[in-house]
């Protein structure tokens, strides 16, 4: 499918959210309004978290067929704080494992009045199929497919971004680890240059080396230290063990720390007031030395926190798109 065929397929006819499968064909005032009303979700930490009726009597089902910590209780949370009714499927429980299709049990549940579908899955294609299926009053949000797009990551990283540097072009963001099979830095990748223009400067392993048409505006850099030189960004990822088939033949986790990893000497070349950021789940002392990742460079956990209300964000611009329905 193409970028306009997605496009079309994400929005109504009016412009406005119907399903979230991907940051690409976005406008940029589209992406801007987003992080600005998921603003308006936030909250100081210790306070009690903002809370409204805007999903009352609605029902949001995860359907979650890989594992999550962070996107999944994010998305749970954010629309109870909604008051939605949410249905977390237990996916190894369910009758998928007897056979049945993922069609069947999407029309299953949209029996019971589920409104959203949020969808992760190892495959590509599927948030998008599911779209294409459902009926026209119920709304699909990718929450991760395959190696191909995670949009509402994408947003939550652009939003912590903007906070600490204002804007979001003219800037050096620097993104190592696994790029090959990295949806987050896809997505990333998607957001910055619809913000941007923003220099993006990629650094993998050769055998974990991202498809660079994948990248039209990003570099691969080779020497990890010329890449952080200067950054205003940095981003670290994990190695996504379970997406390379066969044996691998990867460094261990020493030798990985070595060569990729973001230590604090390494960190040091980037501006003083680089962010250091990284999707999570990490393995400390493997992409990132556990000092780093603890360090007062580290926003690691304030993307934690955005990515919270970037969820409500999304879901209540999915309802609004639906008024009167
Ligand atoms: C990432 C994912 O699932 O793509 N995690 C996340 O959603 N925060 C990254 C990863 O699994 O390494």
């Amino acid at each position: 499918m193409n970028e306009s065929e997605t496009g079309c397929l994400q929005l109504t006819e009016s412009g406005k959210l119907r399903h979230l499968l991907t940051l690409r064909g976005l406008r940029r005032d589209f992406i801007s309004d987003l992080l600005d009303r998921s603003e308006h979700y936030q909250h100081k930490p210790g306070t009690p978290p903002s809370r409204d009726k805007a999903l009352d009597g609605r029902t949001v089902v995860n359907l979650f067929f890989e594992p999550s910590t962070r996107t999944r209780a994010s998305f749970e949370l954010a629309a109870k704080r909604m008051s939605a009714d949410v249905l977390n499927l237990d996916v190894n429980m369910s009758s998928r494992k007897k056979g049945e299709s993922i069609l069947d049990t999407i029309y299953t549940l949209q029996a019971m009045q589920a409104d959203v579908f949020v969808v992760r899955d190892a495959s590509a294609g599927i948030p998008e199929f599911i779209a294409r299926n459902v009926q026209p009053y119920v709304s699909v949000l990718n929450a991760g497919e395959a190696d191909v797009s995670h949009p509402t990551q994408g947003l939550l990283d652009l939003l912590t971004i903007r906070q600490h540097k204002q804007n979001l072009d003219g800037l050096t963001v620097t993104v190592i680890g696994d790029l090959k099979h990295s949806r987050v830095a896809r997505s990333l990748g998607e957001g910055l240059s619809i913000m941007g223009p923003n220099e993006l400067r990629l650094v993998a392993p050769p055998e974990l080396a991202p498809d660079m048409e994948l990248y039209p505006q990003g570099v691969l850099v080779d020497d990890i230290d010329e890449a952080i030189n200067g950054a205003d960004v940095i981003m670290t990822l994990r190695i996504q063990r379970e997406r390379i088939k066969g044996k691998s033949s990867l460094m261990t986790n020493h030798e990985y720390l070595q060569k990729y990893g973001l230590t604090e000497e390494r960190l040091s070349r980037a501006r003083p007031d680089a962010i250091v950021m990284h999707p999570g789940p990490m393995n400390r002392d493997v992409e990132i030395a556990g000092p780093v990742a603890d360090g007062p460079q580290s926003v690691i956990t304030q993307q934690v926190n955005n990515g919270l209300a970037i969820r409500m964000a999304v879901l209540a611009a999915v309802f609004e798109s639906r008024q009167g329905q």
